[in-house]
């Protein structure tokens, strides 16, 4: 079976920075696209041209500087909108113009005050529109969780018409279970006339947790794009995280979807782009939180201690993270104490391990973390410090 290349769709920059007091300004957006290039994510959307002069502004600079990656900007299905986006990305050297339309009931009725009918015409009309600008459109149904199939279906087909390269299928307010997405986009592979001619993007909001889960489901099924953030940000519960999806399809090679991401730039573009947006990451996060590769429970760390493969699915090095963290608290075993000694220098006998151990566990019952610093300590207040200096 050939592998089936996967294109990352970073929007950290655009949905990403949609989380209230992230606003990153030109410069800010110029390191963190640098970075996604070396990261080698295959598009960037580089924000919404029209929301303001300053993201105008950084999506122009961005289209400026970008060598490989698509640079795409963000419409509505409004002339002026795209009209601003093609203006921006003039200078990119692979523009897409993102343009789109609600079409859940609930935004045709309450949002558009219009019909079914005119949504598709406006669909049309965008997307043929921003051709006359740009060769690669991207097209999206907001609310497509909570669309009809069928109706979906045919607003793909009008998108597809007017020339749409790319049709996002957004879970925007992250509403739909795993077999649900995957169904839409297995629906949507199997019923749109002209499917042939343009590829289905996952984007998927993770307000009940499922975004990581509705991509892949996505993929599963046929989608060829998705659409994530670094660290999973964005508005209310946030994206879908690039570093789990990228993860979960290295680590699972029988699905045969790739993707031209360099993992070890995954955990340095997290750091960056946690340091810009002023986002703390939560330390449970999967793949680039604190103590996704910590182990602090003595059983667990004498398990990775001999042989890391025990208690963890990816070397850290893979992501670029320089090695396994064994936390010592008053969980940890003589294993791990023995480690962490050894790595500040002090290579303990047997007996002397049990003596300093004793101390150890005194000292570790009062605090909530063992540091190198203390370790020192610990040791030179043991029974045996003498004898373990003098060896
Ligand atoms: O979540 C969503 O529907 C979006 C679209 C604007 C693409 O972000
Ligand atoms: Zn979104």
């Amino acid at each position: 079976m050939s592998q089936s290349q996967i294109q990352i769709f970073d929007t950290t920059l655009r949905d990403g920075e949609q989380v209230p007091g992230c606003k990153l300004n030109t410069d800010q957006k110029l390191i963190i696209a640098q970075q996604l290039e070396k990261l080698g994510v295959d598009v960037i959307e580089a924000g919404f041209p029209i929301s303001s002069p300053g993201d105008f502004k950084s999506v122009k600079a961005i289209s400026e500087i970008v060598k490989n990656a698509t640079v795409c900007g963000l419409t509505r299905a409004v002339k002026k909108d795209i009209e601003m986006a093609a203006e921006a990305l003039k200078k990119a050297k692979k523009p897409r113009i993102h343009t789109g339309i609600g079409t859940s009931p609930s935004h045709i009725k309450y949002k558009f005050n219009s019909n079914s009918e005119q949504i598709i015409d406006r669909a049309f009309e965008a997307v043929k529109y921003a051709k006359s600008f740009v060769e690669d459109v991207e097209f999206y149904a907001e609310d497509a969780g909570r669309t009809e199939n069928e109706y979906l279906a045919k607003v793909c087909e009008a998108a597809i018409k007017a020339g749409a390269t790319v049709l996002n299928i957004p879970d925007t307010t992250g509403y739909c279970l795993p077999n649900e997405y995957g169904a839409k986009i297995k629906y949507l592979m199997e019923n749109v006339t002209g499917i042939e001619k343009a590829i289905l993007s996952c984007h998927c909001h993770n307000d009940l947790g499922l975004a990581t889960a509705n991509s892949i489901e996505g993929v599963i099924n046929g989608a060829r794009q998705i659409e994530c953030t670094i660290n999973g940000i964005g508005e209310r519960a946030g994206n879908t995280a690039l570093e789990e999806v990228v993860m979960i399809l290295k680590q699972h090679p029988y699905l045969n979807l790739t993707t031209n991401i360099q993992p070890k730039e995954i955990y340095k573009t997290s750091q960056l782009v946690s340091h810009h947006m002023g986002v703390y990451t939560q330390p449970n996060k999967a793949i680039v939180g604190s103590n996704a590769f910590a182990h602090s429970s003595g059983i667990h760390q004498d398990g990775v201690i001999k042989n890391r493969e025990t208690y963890e699915i990816i070397d850290p090095k893979e992501i670029g993270v320089t090695e396994s963290a064994i936390v010592l608290t008053a969980r940890s075993g003589r294993a791990a104490l023995a480690y962490r000694a050894k790595k500040v220098g002090y290579e303990l006998t047997k007996l002397q391990l049990d003596d300093v151990y004793a101390t150890f566990l005194n000292f570790a019952d009062k605090k909530k973390e063992v540091k190198d610093d203390d370790i020192h300590q610990i040791i030179e207040t043991s029974n045996v410090y003498q004898q373990i200096i003098s060896a």
